[in-house]
């Protein structure tokens, strides 16, 4: 009798003690979800699986490592060769907004593939350029398409996410090896500004939509690493990252999201000082404007 009172109660235990271990054993056996909420990762090669292939490898492979995966479990969804847009077009977006669970997080990184011309021949990556509702006709593989603008694709993929319970962190691309030269030297891009006026634009922080400056952490542990150790860990071209780099660049990200406001970097198991006191460098500080 008393063993049948207690299997009816181990449920409703499981809930209120979501992270003893005895919690979670009955999470994957009971329960609809897994304790642990996910962190789906949206990006392309230097964040995939495999990077670009031979031997280079993707910074969301090394996420993992800055979670305790019995509060927070990566799911990469980057693939090589992707944008904003084509991310969209092929229904990726999509696809990880089905995963997504309230209480999950979707981190969105591109700008690798999104620049260079509709015209004369749209490569199906390019996005209309601009920041705002600007919009270009094309026809790509034998469909006419409306492309969107960076910022609005971001936004896009971040509502469908929102609607899910899910929050965002709309990042800023890595750069490509900024000590190529012998000399390490960053300014940001396009697409840096463009991720933050996204997140901002749909509410920022408010709205649990958070920027990562992904570019300029990154640029800043490069630099403090030097060309000699950058150079030798991007083995074929300029963006795709050896497993070393890639490494590099999720602990870059991790202090970009740690020296920021979300309850994501909050639960980051490294403390801000460790990593300010790494290769990685200090928080860096932004206006209001931007919503870390
Ligand atoms: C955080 O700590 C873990 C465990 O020591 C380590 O594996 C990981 O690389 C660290 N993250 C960063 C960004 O240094
Ligand atoms: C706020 O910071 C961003 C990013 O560094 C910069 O582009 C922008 O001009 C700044 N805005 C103001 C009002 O200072």
């Amino acid at each position: 009798m008393s063993s049948l009172l207690a299997l009816c109660l181990l449920p409703a235990l499981g809930l209120a003690h979501p992270w003893s271990s005895f919690a979670k054993h009955e999470a994957r056996t009971n329960a609809p979800r897994a304790a642990a909420a996910t962190i789906h990762l949206c990006g392309d090669s230097t964040m995939a699986k495999g990077g670009g292939g031979s031997g280079t490898e993707g910074w969301g492979q090394y996420l993992q490592y800055s979670f305790n995966s019995a509060g927070f479990v990566v799911s990469n969804s980057a693939i090589g060769g992707r944008s904003a847009r084509s991310f969209t077009r092929e229904g990726r977006f999509d696809a990880v907004a089905e995963k997504v669970q309230e209480g999950d997080w979707v981190v969105v990184e591109f700008g690798h593939n999104d620049g260079g011309s509709l015209t004369p021949t749209d490569n199906g990556r390019t996005d209309c350029f601009g920041a705002g509702a600007e919009t270009c006709q094309t026809t790509y593989n034998g469909v006419q398409e409306t492309v969107l603008t960076y910022p609005a694709y971001y936004k896009k993929a971040a509502q469908q996410f929102l609607d899910k319970g899910a929050k965002v962190i709309l990042s800023a691309p890595t750069p490509n090896n900024i000590c190529e030269t012998g000399t390490c030297s960053w300014g940001p891009s396009r697409f840096d500004y463009y991720a933050w006026l996204a997140a901002a634009e749909l509410g920022g922080t408010a709205a649990g939509v958070y920027h990562v400056p992904h570019g300029e952490y990154a640029a800043q542990v490069m630099t403090n690493l030097g060309a000699d150790t950058v150079n030798a860990n991007y083995p074929n071209d300029h963006t795709h990252t050896g497993p070393y780099m890639a490494n590099v660049m999720a602990g870059s990200f991790v202090l970009g999201l740690r020296c920021g406001t979300s309850a994501l970097g909050q639960a980051v198991i490294n403390s801000t000082e460790s990593l300010e006191s790494s290769s990685y460098g200090p928080c860096i500080s932004h206006n209001s404007t931007v919503p870390v």
